[in-house]
């Protein structure tokens, strides 16, 4: 059985990730819900954020751990109220950007399951 790891360098890698996380952000910018949460004179460094830390999770790469240090993503949420809407929009958006980008079936099997348990994760309410 193949982990989601190696699926993810198999069948995704670096530029799979940066393009589809470039276009969750065009989608996070327009949102009712989500736009509003987000830095909007430092999208392009959210962006960054967020591709960063999935090739440190996903692919090993340690450029996020330079950056950012410890992910502590919990903590890092902490100041924005996420509850079951803000999940599931992320979800949405997450899942839209992936379908933009041509994510292929076999990737998105494992990709998916593992973003919903983060966001379920991050709720704080
Ligand atoms: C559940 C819904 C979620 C909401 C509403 C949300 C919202 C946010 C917001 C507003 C930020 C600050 C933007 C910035 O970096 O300046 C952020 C940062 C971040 N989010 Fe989320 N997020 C959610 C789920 C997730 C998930 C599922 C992941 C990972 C799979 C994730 C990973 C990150 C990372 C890596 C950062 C940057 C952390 C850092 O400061 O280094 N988020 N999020």
């Amino acid at each position: 059985m193949e982990t989601l790891e190696q699926i993810v360098a198999r069948g995704l890698g670096a530029d799979g990730i940066n393009a589809m996380v470039a276009a969750f952000y065009r989608r996070v910018a327009g949102d009712d819900l989500l736009g509003p949460m987000y830095p909007a004179e430092d999208m392009e460094g959210a962006e960054e954020r967020l591709a960063d830390f999935l090739r440190f999770r996903l692919l090993g790469d340690p450029v996020y751990q330079f950056k950012r240090g410890h992910p502590r993503l919990r903590m890092r949420h902490m100041p924005f109220a996420i509850g079951e809407a803000e999940r599931d929009r992320w979800m949405d958006l997450m899942v839209a950007a992936m379908e933009e980008t041509g994510v292929s079936a076999e990737v998105k099997e494992v990709l998916v399951p593992f973003f919903a348990q983060v966001a379920d994760f991050m709720r704080n309410r």
